[in-house]
C-alpha cells in the first residue's frame, strides 16, 4: 500500500471503506504524536506518517518502498529481523518493543536517537503488516542520566562527609578521651589520701570514659568503617562480619576473595550493601546462620547475604518507613547493577547483588 499524491491511502482496508474514510484516516495518521509505520512481511516500509517524517528527517517519498533498515542503526539491523519473525510467531497482537531495554532510530542527519515503541501485527490479504507507533524519548534519557549522575555525586559527598566526620571522631575525640583517661587514672593512683568519695568519684569518672571511648570509636566506625579506606575492602567486611556475630551471637561465615580489591566506588558500595543485608538479618531474620560471599566474576562483582532466617514476602508492597532495601537497591543501580531478593516466609532470604565493574573499577 501507499499514499498517493492527494494524502489518501491505498490500503486494502482503505479499498473497502473508499472515500471519507481513506481521507479520515489518512488525517488521523498524520496528526498522531507519535511516529507510525508500517512494514509488510518483507520489512519494507508501506505508511510512513508525518510525525515520522519528522523523527526520522526523510521525506515520505524517500521511504516508502525501502527498507525498514534505512532507519535503524546497523548494529540492531540483523536482530531486529530475528525479533519480528519470533514475534510474527507469538500470536500477540501488540507489545513494547525493546524487552525493557532502550531502542535507537536512526536520522537521515546518521544522529541516533532513544525511542520508545511498540509493535502490532495484523494478517491481511496481502499477508502480514507489521504497525510501529515510535517516540523520542532523547530528553526522558537525558533526564535520567542527569538524575543518577546526579544520585552519584551526592552519594559521593555524603561518603566523604562522613569519612571526614568519622576520622574527627577517631583521631581527635577518641585520642583526647583516651590522654583524658590516662590522667584520670594518674590523679587516682596519685590521690592515696584523699577522702574515700573522692577515690569512689575517679573510679566511677574511670568507667564512664571507657564507655565513652568505646561508644566513640563504635559512632566512628559505624559512620565509615576507617578500614576500608586503610587497608581495603576484605579486612572491612571481616570486620562487619566480626562485629556482627559479637553484637547478636548468629554466626557468620565469610566467603570472600582474599585478593579482591576494589576500587572507589564500588568498595564502599559492596560494604554498604553487605552492611544493610546483614542490618536486615539482625533485625528481621531470627536466623541462627548467615552466610555472606563476594566474589570477582567476568566483568564484575557478586555478592550475597544468605540467611536461614523466618524470610519475607519480598515483593509485598513496601512500608512507607522501609527504606534500607530501597537504599541497597539505589546504590546497586547506580553503579549499573542488579539486585535480586530471595525470600519465601519460613525459608530463609538470599540478597543477590551483581555489579558491573567499568574499567578499572577492580584491581584484581
Ligand atoms: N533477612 C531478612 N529476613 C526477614 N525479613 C526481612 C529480611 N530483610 C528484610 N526483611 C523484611 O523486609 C522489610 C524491609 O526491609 P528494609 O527495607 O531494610 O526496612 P527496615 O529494615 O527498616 O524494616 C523488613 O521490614 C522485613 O520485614
Ligand atoms: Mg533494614
Amino acid at each position: 500500500m501507499h499514499f498517493s499524491p492527494s494524502g489518501s491511502l491505498d490500503t486494502p482496508f482503505l479499498q473497502s471503506h473508499p472515500g471519507d474514510a481513506g481521507a479520515l484516516l489518512a488525517g488521523l495518521l498524520d496528526s498522531a504524536m507519535d511516529g507510525i509505520i508500517t512494514v509488510d512481511k518483507a520489512q519494507r516500509i508501506v505508511l510512513y506518517n508525518r510525525a515520522a517524517e519528522k523523527l526520522f528527517g526523510w521525506p515520505r517519498d524517500q521511504v516508502l518502498g525501502q527498507s525498514l533498515d534505512r532507519l535503524m542503526p546497523a548494529r540492531f539491523q540483523r536482530g531486529h529481523a530475528e525479533h519480528i519473525r519470533r514475534f510474527a510467531t507469538t500470536g500477540v497482537t501488540s507489545r513494547r518493543m525493546g524487552d525493557g531495554t532502550v531502542i535507537y532510530g536512526l536520522r537521515a542527519s546518521g544522529e541516533e536517537f532513544p525511542m520508545d515503541a511498540s509493535i502490532s501485527q495484523l494478517d491481511t490479504a496481502d499477508g502480514k503488516l507489521y504497525t510501529v507507533i515510535l517516540r523520542d524519548v532523547t530528553e526522558r534519557v537525558r533526564a535520567q542520566e542527569a538524575r543518577s549522575a546526579f544520585a552519584a555525586a551526592v552519594n559521593a559527598v555524603r561518603e566523604e562527609e562522613k569519612t571526614r566526620v568519622a576520622r574527627e571522631l577517631h583521631d581527635e575525640l577518641a585520642q583526647s578521651l583516651t590522654a583524658l583517661k590516662m590522667d584520670t587514672m594518674w590523679l587516682r593512683d596519685q590521690a592515696g589520701g584523699a577522702p574515700l568519695a573522692a577515690h569512689a568519684k575517679l573510679t566511677e569518672m574511670l568507667a564512664m570514659l571507657d564507655h565513652t571511648i568505646a561508644a566513640t570509636r563504635r559512632i566512628a566506625a559505624d559512620l565509615r568503617p576507617l578500614l576500608l579506606d586503610d587497608l581495603g575492602l576484605v579486612p572491612a567486611i571481616e570486620w562487619l562480619v566480626h562485629t556482627f556475630q559479637q553484637r547478636t551471637a548468629v554466626a557468620c561465615a565469610l566467603s570472600a576473595d582474599e585478593e579482591l580489591a576494589l576500587h572507589e566506588p564500588y568498595a564502599t558500595a559492596v560494604f554498604r550493601i553487605v552492611q544493610e543485608a546483614l542490618a536486615n538479618v539482625a533485625k528481621h531474620a531470627c536466623a541462627s546462620e548467615v552466610k555472606v560471599s563476594i566474589e570477582r566474576v567476568p566483568g564484575g562483582v557478586a555478592l550475597a547475604v544468605r540467611d536461614n532466617g523466618r524470610g519475607f514476602v519480598a515483593d509485598a508492597p513496601r512500608q512507607p518507613h522501609s527504606l534500607g532495601l530501597m537504599g541497597l537497591r539505589e546504590r546497586a543501580a547506580l553503579l549499573k547493577g542488579h539486585v535480586v531478593i530471595d525470600s519465601e516466609p519460613g525459608r530463609g532470604t538470599c540478597v543477590k547483588v551483581d555489579i558491573p565493574l567499568a574499567e578499572g573499577g577492580g584491581a584484581s
